[in-house]
């Protein structure tokens, strides 16, 4: 039985004290970053209180026991996800997952002519550095068309791959419009046609049950962040094969075997020739702990309250017609409307006078709004904590509006 009010007793930011604007925290911004439960927290200060030492540097046993722990996330990770432990690699996010990809695969093997293949609704990390690679190779953008509701479908990717294609890159769950795409059939489409399947997981890892192997998908990025994990921590997967022939675009300590001073340098197999420097060792422990958080509430249980709360919520929005939604038919949590004559920052400021966070605007995705017909929306994202009676407040908050809209009505 999920119990979301059980849930919530974990989390420092829910303790019922925050105030925003004088008035009862309701977070609703779930898909920019997420809470943190205290087990996340103590996993982070018990690394700087009773565990502090470099990792893969020395023999002694604080560092061997940090080695240890490293390790132990790393499994933890890849049994998440359904990968190798070899096959993960510790980035600083999902945005340093991509660029790893595009550097360091990208700008290596793709040429003049090459296409990649992306859609309007990507996030920019998802398509600023596939500009880069066209820019250093050569090789050119195309973009699959979505459907008449912003979806990513078989039938348009069908339309759109040719034998030159030689990367598809797309969010698994789009961070605007939430739909998720058939991963899998689009992976196979992609290897049909030679092409390598490159998939953001930014808002789909921390919410739906991710199975690399069995999707067949290349790569995989996500961050730890919007899955009640810390900042400046996430992961790529890559199968090890492709991980092998990459090159990694940061050099230095912790991902050579030897080098001399003819300049002969020797890498360390993957990961580890991807984790130059002393890593984020406090969010790697982070890491591990808000999966082991998340293994415990159950990921498909998570899914399912996000399902509930955005059905709730559309029933109680039903019938007033002067509040356009652009997902009406997602089947992810997220909701991203429009009042009627409302701009959507304007919408957030007038929420947030109610103590209610969401983001407004374009949400980094730059190019969807063309798609969409309007310059900015106003997205609503609940998380595993969100609970009916923060619905409740958002719905009566944008029902029965304020100073700002009534200005704005027409
Ligand atoms: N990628 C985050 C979002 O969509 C920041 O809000």
């Amino acid at each position: 039985m999920y119990n979301v009010y059980e849930i919530r007793k974990q989390f420092p930011m829910l303790d019922g004290k925050k105030m925003m604007q004088g008035k009862p925290l309701v977070f609703l911004d779930n898909c920019s970053t997420t809470f943190k439960p205290q087990c996340v927290i103590n996993a982070m200060n018990k690394y700087y209180m009773e565990e502090t030492a470099n990792s893969h540097r020395g023999d002694y046993d604080l560092m061997f026991n940090v080695d240890q722990k490293v390790q132990g996330v790393r499994k933890k990770i890849a049994e998440f996800v359904n990968a190798e432990p070899n096959e993960v690699v510790f980035t600083a996010g999902d945005s340093m997952s991509i660029n790893l990809v595009a550097w360091g695969y990208g700008i290596k093997y793709l040429k003049k002519g090459d296409e990649i293949l992306l859609t309007e609704a990507e996030h920019a990390s998802n398509i600023l550095p596939w500009y880069k690679v066209c820019e250093m190779t050569g090789a050119v953008v195309k973009f699959i068309p979505l459907d008449e509701e912003g979806r990513l479908t078989l039938d348009n990717v069908r339309k759109t791959i040719t034998n030159n294609t030689k990367i598809v890159s797309v969010a698994h769950v789009t961070n605007v419009l939430g739909y998720i795409c058939d991963i899998k059939g689009i992976a196979k489409i992609a290897h049909e046609h030679g092409a390598l399947c490159v998939v953001d997981g930014a808002q789909s890892v921390p919410h739906i049950k991710t199975d690399f192997k069995d999707w067949d998908i290349d790569f995989l990025g996500f961050s730890a962040h919007k899955m009640c994990g810390p900042t400046g921590i996430g992961a790529l997967i890559g199968k090890y094969e492709l991980l092998d022939k990459m090159d990694p675009f940061l050099m230095g300590g912790g991902m050579n075997a030897k080098f001399n001073m003819c300049g002969d340098v020797t890498l360390l197999d993957p990961p580890s020739k991807f984790e130059a420097g002393t890593q984020n060792i406090s969010g790697i422990f982070g890491f591990g702990a808000a999966i082991d958080f998340i293994n415990e509430i159950g990921i498909e249980n998570i899914h399912q309250h996000e399902i509930e709360l955005r059905k709730y919520c559309l029933e109680k929005l039903e019938g007033f017609d002067n509040i356009i939604i652009y997902n009406k038919n997602a089947i992810s949590g997220m909701l991203t409307f429009n009042i009627k004559g409302v701009f959507a920052q304007d919408e957030a400021t007038l929420l947030n006078s109610k103590g209610i966070a969401v983001r407004s605007g374009q949400h980094c995705a730059k190019i969807l709004n063309d798609f969409l017909k309007t310059p900015a929306t106003v997205r609503m994202s609940p998380y595993l904590y969100t609970t009916k009676e923060e619905i409740d407040v958002f719905v009566d908050a944008i029902i029965n509006g304020g100073d700002i809209l009534d200005a704005y009505f027409n």
